[in-house]
């Protein structure tokens, strides 16, 4: 059995486990990082690339970060619907931009920058339990990837560790079951090998259903089409695929290439009932899961990480619990916003499979009445390109 020491025990090797180690050592708190996966499953694992700027103003405090020279600004976004296309330009409503910039790439950055300031950080541990949550020496105990046993002591444990997270379940007790809305559909997506079909993300209300074309790079492209959630993946051929996508961005001439990468992603909504248990909290994906329409997943997970950082360095600094007191509640004001705007994008641009003729004109008059709108479109424009990062409530 092995048995550690450390301040912060953080759960999960992501981008929120990752972005809170680094900001905590900056502050000079020492963390212990642990990820169930290999390093290799975790800069494999495919996600969406859209980084608000606050987001990117957060990565380029990691060294070496590729956000800003491999990534690329965007200005904005084209809304396609009812045979017509509007763009909505974030520069003049919002006077910000958002970046593409795989998350998986932004994961090898963390990675490498964290492994290079001498980050504790072990792939390959399972965790098993949470102990001590109501003491100020928590832990967590878990199985090293040879299964011999580890325990970790800390003053915090922190569950960064997903929509499965380990450590929720752990401090689950019964009013911790939490909010949840399950959609009527999924996102099919593919990689293709192929050039850019538009400069920008098209994000297409169809009378077959959704379609997003986004992009990766000059050379592979990302395109996702709405699906019934139990499609299998290998049942459309790559021509099928192609008139499938083509038939959902009318008067868009898509670019095809070969398909290298298929997947199927379920939407869900959810939000934990509770953030914080005594001396244990949840941050990114293990509190909140968002459909991705709105491209705000990672985006959260580093406002959390914001907020936790600042109230981690009153605790352990400065021995004040106003800020980790204030956590739930400050973060909580983020997340039900981002909840809202990436449910509202989903409900305002898919086809839902009981939707009747009254609810398909209701939805055209919706987005109308957003791209007819100055207020409407800025609104849109603030909400995706993301609310000013907070460090308190
Ligand atoms: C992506 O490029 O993977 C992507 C972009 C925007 C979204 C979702 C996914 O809203």
């Amino acid at each position: 059995m092995t048995v550690v020491r450390t301040r912060v025990a953080i759960v999960g090797a992501g981008p929120a486990g990752l972005a809170l180690s680094h900001l905590l050592a900056e502050a000079g708190i020492e963390s212990i990082v642990l990820d169930r996966r290999s390093r290799e499953e975790i800069e494999a694992t495919i996600r969406a690339g859209i980084l608000e700027q606050g987001t990117v103003e957060l990565l380029d405090r990691i060294p070496g970060s590729r956000a800003r020279s491999l990534g690329h600004r965007h200005d904005g976004i084209e809304l396609k619907f009812g045979g017509e296309s509007h763009r909505i330009d974030f520069q003049k409503l919002a006077g910000r931009s958002v970046w593409l910039y795989p998350q998986h790439e932004a994961l090898k950055d963390l990675i490498a920058a964290r492994l290079a300031g001498g980050q504790d950080l072990r792939f390959g541990v399972t965790v098993d339990g949470v102990f001590g949550e109501d003491t100020a020496t928590p832990g967590v105990r878990g199985t090293n990837a040879d299964g011999s046993p580890i325990e970790i002591i800390a003053d915090f444990v922190v569950g960064a560790d997903g929509s499965h997270s380990a450590v929720r379940k752990a401090i689950k007790t019964d009013n911790t079951q939490g909010y949840f809305r399950e959609y009527p559909f999924a996102w099919y997506g593919i990689l293709t090998e192929a050039a850019p079909s538009a400069p920008e993300l098209i994000y297409s209300n169809s009378e077959n259903g959704f379609a997003l074309i986004s992009q990766r790079s000059e050379t592979v492209q990302r395109m996702y089409f709405q699906c019934d959630p139990n499609t299998d993946v290998n049942a459309q051929s790559e021509a099928e695929l192609w008139d499938t996508l083509q038939a959902r961005v009318p008067g868009t001439e898509l670019i095809e290439g070969p398909i290298f990468q298929r997947d199927v992603l379920r939407f869900r909504s959810y939000v934990a009932a509770e953030l914080r248990h005594g001396s244990v909290v949840l941050v990114g994906d293990a509190a909140h899961t968002v459909p991705p329409t709105g491209a705000k997943g990672m985006n959260l997970a580093i406002a959390d990480v914001l907020l936790l950082n600042e109230a981690l360095q009153d605790l352990l600094l400065r021995g004040s619990s106003a800020g980790i007191d204030a956590y739930a509640e400050a973060a909580l004001r983020r997340i039900w916003k981002a909840q809202h705007f990436s449910w509202w994008m989903t409900s305002m641009l898919h086809l839902s499979p009981e939707a009747g003729e009254f609810d398909r004109l209701r939805q055209l008059g919706e987005l109308r009445s957003v791209v007819d709108s100055e207020a409407g479109q800025r609104y849109l424009a603030e909400a995706y390109t993301g609310w000013p990062m907070q460090t308190s409530l």
